[in-house]
């Protein structure tokens, strides 16, 4: 796909509700669906399913454990969330609600490389980057 109809489509999936400022979270969508398009062309846009399905997906992590993204976030990333390891809350994951979220690029790198290796063991690919934060962006309602 062309980068203008990329952007198009962008458009269209991020212009439903403008009223948080969320301008960083999509730049980094575009910054990590071009990463991905580039090591695979077949990656064309961000999907939002997938990006809900790995937040949700349970992970055997390094430690021998089973671990999501949500076990932490709670299965909705507009909650507040609870680290299951410290016991501190967490302010929630998505940047409608928590719009300081997604401001610091280099914090967003760290964190994403530091939890991915946590629950992965490696760090996430840029699609999965892509798709979570495209996922994030859908989530508008806490339910906590
Ligand atoms: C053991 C608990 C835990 C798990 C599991 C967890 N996180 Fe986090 N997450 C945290 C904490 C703690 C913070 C940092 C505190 C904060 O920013 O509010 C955080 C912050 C983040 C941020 C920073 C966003 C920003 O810019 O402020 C991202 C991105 C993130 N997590 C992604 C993930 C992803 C992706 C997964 C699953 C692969 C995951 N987390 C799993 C506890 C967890």
């Amino acid at each position: 796909m062309k980068m203008k109809t990329m952007m198009a489509a962008f458009g269209v999936l991020f212009s439903v509700h403008a009223l948080a400022d969320v301008t960083n979270a999509e730049k980094l969508v575009y910054k990590y669906t071009n990463i991905a398009h580039s090591a695979n062309p077949a990656f064309k846009a961000p999907s939002i399913t997938d990006g809900k399905i790995f937040f949700n997906r349970k992970f055997k992590t390094p430690s021998g454990k089973e671990a999501a993204c949500a076990s932490c976030h709670t299965n909705n990333p507009a909650n507040v969330g609870k680290n299951i390891v410290t016991n501190k809350e967490i302010p929630p994951l998505a940047p409608r609600v928590n719009t300081k979220r997604f401001t610091d690029l280099d914090k967003v790198e760290e964190e994403f490389t530091k939890h991915c290796n946590d629950i992965l063991g490696a760090d996430c690919a840029a699609s999965e980057k892509a798709n979570f934060i495209a996922y994030l962006l859908t989530e508008t309602k806490p339910s906590n």
